[in-house]
């Protein structure tokens, strides 16, 4: 069994026994201390570089408890929008801990990185934004460049082909180097993708830009300039795995990078994993309210859907495992399709599993529900987004990290 399912069907039960969970609360989402904190340590021993800034990506996981913790543990995070950046800034980093990566940022909020935030990381997404900056940045400039590799990341998750909307093309070398002479940049970024199963490739793009940045220096030496790139942002975008005693995926990304781009280290590593960080740290329950029989498969209603794993239900699951708990656990197994309780047809969480026969009243379990998912909560339908627990299994203990709350009616 795994030490997350061992978790959960320990906590469930103390949930009840400590009767944290009312009637009202028809799921609850769980978070994980223990497999949170051995995944950031893994990542970090991993890569072994010290003053390596692991940034930990705000967009898949931003509940404020969580973000607190992971700055109470050393680590940075990766800011998508100014709204995140003022929840780092909540959560306790350090501006120079904060990596600020939105697309799209205003001319106002680049004032406000400079005036409020110095330090903060601030990379472009494009040659054009450089030409917002102050005059004198009063934080280090990074540029994200698209590598145009093909890394096997899902199309909605892919963002390095030649039209993407992120960074700026490889192919504008030239341009790419023009800037770094004349801006006072002195960080490369390059994010492949998410869900990349092609890893050479992203090996490969990371490459590139060391070969870019080792150019890029020396043309600033050469022009008696002392400002020089000293830091790569390598993103995120590995698929998330659980870890066991075998050398782990993580462990075999950064042996390929140790072997292709040992000059990394030379630099400050930046990273930015979001979901291979945090899809073993979560899990979830919800009361079937009730069951029917469809033909051959029974369907079963439940209270999580695609308000809470919106990419399980948009685009394709994504290896949640539905585990019925107590008594359902010993019912014959029957093919059973998940229906959220959102009002319109594709709100399944999955179809077609050999599940032991639901009923109403049961507790499903739902693990591995820690990224994208509480994130992502939609408000289609206005459904109250359920209490979220923090469990410390190695000390047994757990804690409200936050109450059910309505995103229109607040806290009910
Ligand atoms: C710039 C950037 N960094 C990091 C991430 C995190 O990616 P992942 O969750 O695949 O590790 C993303 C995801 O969209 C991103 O856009």
């Amino acid at each position: 069994m795994s030490p997350l399912k061992e978790e959960a069907l320990w906590a469930v039960e103390a949930t009840k026994r400590l009767e944290l969970i009312a009637e009202v609360d028809t799921a609850v989402l769980f978070h994980s201390w223990n497999q949170h904190k051995r995944y950031l340590d893994h990542l970090r021993t991993a890569f072994g570089q010290e003053e390596a800034l692991h940034a930990v990506a705000i967009k898949t996981q931003p509940h404020p408890a969580i973000l607190a913790q992971v700055v109470q543990w050393g680590f940075g995070l990766e800011a998508a929008s100014m709204e995140e950046v003022q929840l780092a800034i909540q959560a306790g980093c350090s501006p120079d801990r904060i990596v600020f990566d939105s697309p799209v940022k205003t001319r106002r909020e680049i004032q406000e990185c400079n005036s409020k935030y110095p330090g903060i990381r601030f990379n472009v997404n494009s040659l054009e934004e450089l030409h917002r900056l102050p005059g004198s940045p009063s934080f280090p400039v990074g540029i994200r460049i698209n590598p145009m590799v093909e890394t096997g990341a899902p199309s909605v998750y892919h963002v390095s082909h030649n039209e993407s909307k992120f960074g700026v093309p490889l192919a504008e070398k030239e341009a790419i180097l023009e800037a770094i002479d004349h801006y006072p940049v002195v960080q490369l970024h390059v994010h492949s993708g998410s869900s990349m199963a092609n890893l050479d490739s992203a090996v490969a793009a990371i490459r590139s830009i060391l070969d870019v940045a080792q150019e890029a220096n020396m043309r600033l030496e050469n022009k008696g300039v002392s400002r020089r790139i000293h830091s790569i942002d390598i993103g995120g975008g590995l698929m998330p795995e659980e870890l066991t005693d075998s050398p782990s995926a993580m462990e075999g990304y950064v042996a390929a990078l140790r072997t292709s781009c040992p000059d990394l280290w030379d630099y400050r590593i930046i990273t930015e994993f979001g979901q291979w960080s945090y899809f073993y740290t979560g899990y979830a329950i919800s009361k079937v309210e009730y069951a029917v029989q469809r033909g051959d498969a029974r369907v079963a209603y439940v209270h999580l859907g695609a308000d809470f794993l919106l990419r399980d239900a948009y685009v394709k699951p994504r290896g949640i495992e539905f585990v019925p708990l107590a008594e359902a656990a010993h019912r014959p197994l029957q093919c059973t399709d998940i229906a959220g309780p959102l009002c319109f047809a594709g709100d399944y969480l999955q179809k077609g599993l050999d599940l032991p026969r639901l009923e109403e009243g049961d507790d499903l379990l739902m693990l591995h529900t820690g990224s994208n998912a509480y994130a992502l909560w939609s408000r289609h339908c206005s459904r109250t987004i359920p209490m979220v627990l923090g469990v410390d299994f190695a000390t047994a203990q757990i804690t409200v990290l936050s109450p059910r709350t309505n995103p229109f009616l607040g806290t009910i």
